[in-house]
């Protein structure tokens, strides 16, 4: 069991590795992040609409959606100003601070109601973390490049 555990850890660092190593860029490893964010988002709302039911694997998703909004302003370094990262964010960074404070306790209640293991506290948690996503995609993140 840990072996396997260990493989699938092992092949997330790999895959997130040559992903940085593509481009290399701040930009790349942001999406990369961002993108995983969804996914933890996306499982849990399969849970809220009552697609899936509410599990051990619902709580993981909200921790590691938790994990990963602490560790988020790492990935903005000073001047990384590319694909969609707006100036706005290091001339505003404590509004950009705050904007992913905001994610980072909408994501821990998002954990707290996920271990109640019912679906529509998860769904109302889901949907205010949803907004804090939204709240700073609006200020901060520009149009996709054409
Ligand atoms: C504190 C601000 C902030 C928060 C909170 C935030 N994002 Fe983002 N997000 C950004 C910025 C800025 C970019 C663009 C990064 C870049 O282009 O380098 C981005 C990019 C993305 C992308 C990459 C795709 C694209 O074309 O832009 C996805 C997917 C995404 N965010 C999803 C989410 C989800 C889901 C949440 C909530 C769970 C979230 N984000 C919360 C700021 C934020």
């Amino acid at each position: 069991m840990k072996k396997i555990i260990l493989a699938g850890f092992a092949a997330t660092v790999f895959a997130g590795a040559a992903l940085a190593g593509a481009h290399g860029s701040m930009s790349d490893k942001r999406v990369a992040a961002m993108k995983e964010m969804g996914g933890a988002m996306k499982a849990i709302s399969d849970v809220a609409k009552g697609n899936a039911a509410p599990s051990a694997d619902t709580v993981a998703a909200a921790k590691k959606l938790n994990m990963l909004a602490q560790n988020s302003l790492e990935l903005f370094p000073e001047g990384s100003m590319e694909y969609r990262a707006k100036a706005s964010i290091w001339s505003d960074w404590a509004g950009f601070k705050a904007a992913n404070d905001r994610l980072i306790a909408a994501s821990a209640d998002l954990v707290t109601a996920t271990e109640t293991m019912d679906a529509g506290k998860i769904g109302a948690a889901l949907g205010a973390t949803g907004k804090t996503c939204g709240g700073c995609h609006d200020d901060y993140r520009g149009p996709k490049p054409s």
